[in-house]
């Protein structure tokens, strides 16, 4: 089992450049690049007015653009080649739920128009374009946010930077939301929009308040460990999630007053368990609030150069996921287990859960042995292989010079 070979950002841009001159015969004119992300700790926080804490990685989506004088907008995926060229013209950016993915980028020309930034009464002109992606699909790396949030960067310079990052980040989720229909939280379009190198960020989504952590690991490494094992989000129990966190607070409210759970302390969660009157509700409230404090414990450690404590509130976060939550499932509970036995100092799931990946702290020099044991044994159980990659925390979107 070995970690998967990343290939280069000019072999990337060389590649799609033939490809662009095959699709559209033309050369490009501007290349971007946009990010995904992990989250090391504070999941499912996000829309309980909790803390999170992720960070942007070196895997993403890359864009090829040249504008054209016509209304229309041409868009080609190499990740979804069976469905060619996507057309859809300016001046109708209505959005058909089923139409797939076209609705990632088309919402956010829609989201750029609702705020009066519409190419077709300014520009006049439409694009060709082409996209590619190394992270892996529907893998909880956030590809959705990565591909809004390369559209983000696109628009907005066409326009002249008229949104800040935090603004684009939250237009990503207007399109989540709405145009795609998955309730999710900020975190992952601000984690993607406003990364930086070597750091994470500690985001309060009550506040809205963030603070970048450098991330020092000494000699370990973040290993990316994904089950291969695609979820939509769309039709996971994400949504349902979020309705019985509102229920439980509801039942709080009852004789108290918490805005959210990320506003409770645990002992103040202890003293009001007794009004959530429903075992399931009782579990994912739990969570919510353990893993919000969890999510400061753990970031309070790692600033005090504590690695392994951090690395245990990671195995702490998995187990209320996995126990409270009820978001993991087998393949994410195998790898992180296997990754507990050999050697991690931590492993936790990263993003939604319901497959996907997770992530392990693992010394650098036991890496490959680390891979070996932990795919070996994930085979032997599903008979599919997990793939291993080293995570690179980058920054956030950019513009790359052709
Ligand atoms: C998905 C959502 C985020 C967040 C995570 C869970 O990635 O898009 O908003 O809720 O799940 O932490």
């Amino acid at each position: 089992m070995v970690t998967k070979k990343v290939i280069s950002t000019n072999k990337i841009i060389s590649d799609l450049t033939s490809k662009f001159k095959d699709l559209y015969q033309q050369k490009p004119t501007k290349a971007y690049f946009a990010p995904g992300r992990i989250n090391l700790i504070g999941e499912h926080t996000d829309y309980n007015g909790g803390y999170v804490f992720p960070c942007a990685i070196s895997l993403g989506t890359y864009a090829l653009v040249t504008p054209k004088t016509d209304n229309q907008v041409k868009i080609y995926s190499t990740n979804f080649s069976d469905t060619g060229i996507n057309t859809f013209p300016l001046d109708d950016l209505n959005i058909n739920r089923d139409d797939g993915w076209i609705n990632y980028p088309k919402g956010m020309f829609k989201a750029f128009a609702d705020k009066g930034h519409q190419l077709d009464h300014q520009l006049d002109h439409g694009f060709n374009i082409l996209i590619y992606g190394n992270l892996p699909d529907g893998s909880g790396l956030s590809s959705s946010a990565s591909i809004e949030m390369l559209f983000g960067k696109i628009l907005n310079d066409q326009f002249g930077d008229v949104f800040s990052g935090p603004e684009l980040a939250k237009l990503g989720q207007h399109v989540e939301n709405t145009d795609i229909g998955v309730n999710s939280g900020i975190m992952d379009q601000y984690a993607v929009e406003m990364g930086q190198k070597n750091t994470a960020i500690l985001l309060d989504t009550n506040t809205m308040k963030s603070d970048l952590v450098p991330i020092k690991l000494g000699n370990y490494k973040i290993v990316i460990m994904n089950t291969n094992k695609k979820r939509g989000l769309k039709d996971s129990k994400y949504n349902e999630r979020r309705k019985e966190c509102e229920e439980a607070l509801a039942l709080v409210n009852k004789v108290a007053d918490f805005s959210s759970f990320g506003a409770m302390s645990n002992d103040e969660f202890d003293e009001y368990t007794y009004t959530i009157n429903n075992a399931t509700l009782l579990k994912r409230a739990r969570h919510a609030v353990s893993e919000n404090q969890r999510t400061l414990r753990a970031v309070k450690a790692l600033r005090n150069n504590a690695v392994d404590e951090f690395g245990r509130l990671m195995n702490a976060s998995h187990i209320s996921l996995e126990y409270d939550y009820e978001v993991t499932g087998p393949n994410l509970d195998t790898l992180v287990h296997e990754a507990w036995k050999n050697g991690a100092i931590g492993a936790r799931m990263t993003g939604a859960g319901f497959g996907g990946c997770a992530i392990a702290i693992v010394p650098a020099d036991q890496i490959d042995r680390f891979t070996k044991n932990v795919g070996d044994t994930y085979n032997y159980r599903f008979g599919y292989d997990a793939d291993f990659y080293i995570a690179n925390i980058a920054d956030g979107p950019r513009e790359i010079q052709i």
